[in-house]
């Protein structure tokens, strides 16, 4: 299974959107040889959460090819985007299937707030879905888990990131797909790969870190992540992880 992880489009009318590398790297992830089976949008796909931005996104995210998943990100809850959000795209949470790969859709925002939070009358129904009998399980969350470094200041883990780390773990959760922080990083915790996707569209990049966005090849237990930097048209595989084999390596940071 290959699964097209892009995040933080941050569609508006505004400069904040760039609309020529959000064109260029829909055209990356169209012509992926072999093509995507998923898109996995992990949240803010706006900026304010406001009518013309979702107006806006709907067109936009129409054409990628394929089966679109899609979470709320923190700029989506903004000015009651969230039941904007609904109205477009769909429920807010969900459990669907590709193949034998089980997938947990949550929505870690709160209206008019950058933190996260999933909260514990969550959890049963998260349970209930990780006991599923699905080869593979993934979770998507738009806030991440656990701290990605050369993303400037920490801020906004979930405030219960204990309660669904726990959760995750010991149900042994393949993968987690995160955004938020503009940054692709990857880190091992376990038998759990947590991802992070970069910002696929916002001017908002770190550093020298432009868009990107993450390829994920699955095979089984076994996962390949590519990162795609749309600028320079250019890939660079990040992680090879395999939890059955305990095999994990990290080339994203230089050697
Ligand atoms: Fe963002
Ligand atoms: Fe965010």
């Amino acid at each position: 299974m290959r699964i097209a992880h892009i995040s933080d489009l941050h569609i508006t009318q505004a400069n904040e959107f760039k609309e020529k590398t959000f064109e260029k790297g829909r055209i990356a992830v169209n012509s992926l040889e072999p093509s995507a089976d998923l898109v996995f949008i992990s949240g803010d796909i706006s900026y304010e959460g406001i009518l013309p931005e979702y107006e806006l996104a709907r067109e936009k995210i129409k054409e990628f090819k394929g089966t679109t998943m899609l979470i709320p990100g923190n700029h989506d809850a903004r000015h009651m985007g969230f039941q904007l959000f609904e109205e477009f795209f769909g429920r807010l949470e969900f459990y669907k299937r590709v193949g034998d790969v089980g997938i947990i859709g949550l929505d870690s925002t709160e209206p008019d707030k950058d933190e996260g939070h999933i909260g514990r009358d969550k959890y049963g129904w998260i349970e209930q879905n990780l006991k599923n009998p699905d080869k593979i399980t993934i979770v998507g969350l738009h806030h991440h888990l656990v701290p990605v470094p050369n993303s400037g200041r920490e801020q906004n883990i979930i405030i219960d990131a204990g309660g669904v780390l726990d959760l995750v773990l010991k149900n042994e959760v393949t993968l987690i797909l995160m955004g938020h922080r503009h940054v692709p990083h990857a880190v091992r915790v376990h038998n759990t790969l947590m991802l992070n996707a970069g910002t696929f569209s916002s001017a908002r990049t770190r550093a020298h870190l432009g868009n990107s966005f993450n390829i994920i090849d699955m095979q089984n237990k076994s996962i390949t992540v590519t990162a795609y930097d749309i600028e320079k048209s250019k890939e660079k595989v990040m992680v090879e992880f395999d939890s059955d084999k305990d095999m994990y390596i990290n080339r994203y940071y230089p050697q």
